[in-house]
């Protein structure tokens, strides 16, 4: 167990000390999405201009630069280590400039991600070119991509195109640099403006999701991740960027801060946008995975602390149906199923981890029909409750109207449901032992 240098009271922001490579393989939990800003090792002893003044480019000494070998080797350990944490349809969104981004972009490629999009941030307000030899550096790139070639990721298509006026969202996001409002607990070297992070987070998150920020700084990401109802783990290796992560965290435990700040974050339409749209946000609702099996299955799922669920293949990619397995928290084991009773035999289990598995990486299941499973791993043991040993009524449980739907789960039960339904149907079943 790693000890947080900070748990803010809400249990909604973590902070870590120390090297993000050691760090990393030690954490025992998976994201739903990644936010990077690592360093750009561009200090090599420049100067530039910054509100009218000559400024040395150098940022400290994390930012010194090694030469390409060590930054691809750098980017290459960092970005291995995070592929691990990361669920299996999550995204990540790295930031950088010419130093680092082609490093970046090739690595992606190299170890298996999809690269989805390349954001270019242009800032309303660069400073000037201090040479007068290039052009002036008004932009930064934003590479966002997905763990799995396979798996589909969450795009909030509709905001996206509600903050763009009604057109979809484009590649190229107009957002000012850092405003003197987000420098009030002291100025990271590299700060982010709040308004890209918190686009960024909108857009391929849920509520409640959980965010990781490697090389944390100032922890602008998670300041948005709280302010939009996210949660956040940042780690960092300095103590004073820590501190100045921490200030910003407690600085928004005051609601009225938090107000305010919602309501000055560029990049909506309106002030009162961003809280008018989390307002509107659906609650989540917890989800669990119903696993259908073999009464003789079970002694060797007990063994294992694993179920296995098909995974859809079309086109060479999963359908979406059943993705929201990837929102499930707790597995219920079930007897029965296609056209037949549902039963609980009583196993349940609280989920640690889904993953994607080809069925050659699974014992037993080489010479199966279907191509891909998602294996679902728990915490600990299955927890046996005889007495609720009950039948539940499939066509309750999954009354959704949409037809295709309905063909996918009679085909392919197991599937997903939310706790309150199961709840409500072992009440409701006239068979109950409970
Ligand atoms: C580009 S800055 C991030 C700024 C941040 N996005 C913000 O808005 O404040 C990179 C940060 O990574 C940290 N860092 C660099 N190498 C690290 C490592 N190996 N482990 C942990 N932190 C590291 C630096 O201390 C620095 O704060």
């Amino acid at each position: 167990m790693i000890k947080p240098y900070f748990k803010s009271k809400d249990k909604n922001f973590y902070l870590l000390k120390g090297d993000t490579m050691d760090l990393l393989p030690k954490i025992n939990h998976r994201f739903d999405m990644i936010f990077a800003d690592p360093p750009y090792f561009l200090s090599n002893d420049g100067l530039s201009i910054q509100s009218g003044q000559v400024v040395s480019v150098n940022k400290g000494k994390w930012d010194k630069s090694h030469g390409f070998d060590y930054v691809n080797n750098f980017n290459r350990k960092w970005l291995k280590q995070i592929r691990e944490l990361m669920k299996e349809d999550a995204t990540i969104w790295i930031s950088g400039t010419m130093h680092n981004i082609f490093s970046i972009g090739q690595l992606l490629t190299e170890l298996d991600f999809k690269i989805l999009n390349i954001i270019t941030w242009q800032k309303t307000n660069p400073p000037p070119n201090f040479s007068c030899r290039y052009f002036t550096y008004s932009t930064e790139q934003i590479i966002w991509a997905r763990k799995s070639k396979k798996v589909p990721h969450y795009y909030n298509y509709e905001l996206m195109k509600q903050l763009n006026g009604n057109k979809q969202m484009q590649d190229v996001w107009k957002l000012p640099a850092i405003a003197k409002w987000e420098k009030s607990c002291k100025k990271h070297p590299t700060q982010k403006p709040l308004s890209v992070l918190t686009r960024l987070i909108l857009a391929s998150t849920k509520p409640d999701a959980w965010i990781l920020d490697p090389f944390t700084g100032s922890s602008t990401t998670g300041i948005a991740s709280n302010l939009a109802n996210r949660r956040f783990l940042g780690i960092d290796k300095e103590k004073a960027f820590l501190e100045i992560s921490k200030c910003r965290k407690l600085e928004i435990e005051n609601t009225d801060v938090a107000e305010l700040y919602k309501n000055k974050i560029s990049g909506f339409n309106t002030q009162k946008e961003f809280i008018n749209y989390l307002r509107s946000e659906p609650k989540p609702i917890k989800k669990v995975a119903l696993g259908f099996c073999r009464k003789k299955d079970i002694p060797n799922l007990i063994k294992t602390n694993k179920f296995y669920f098909h995974a859809i293949e079309q086109n060479n990619f999963v359908r979406d149906f059943p993705s929201e397995v990837f929102d499930a928290k707790v597995l219920y084991l079930y007897k029965g199923g296609r056209g037949k009773p549902l039963f609980f035999t009583g196993h349940y289990g609280n989920i640690k981890d889904i993953k994607l598995k080809h069925k050659s990486e699974i014992q037993g299941k080489e010479n199966s029909r279907t191509e891909f499973y998602y294996e679902i791993t728990l915490e600990n043991n299955f927890t046996f409750v005889e007495k609720q040993i009950t039948r539940l009524d499939p066509k309750i449980l999954f009354e959704k109207n949409d037809k295709t739907n309905k063909e996918l789960l009679r085909k392919y039960l197991p599937a997903i449901s939310t706790l309150d339904k199961v709840k409500m149907n072992l009440q409701k079943d006239k068979y109950a032992s409970t």
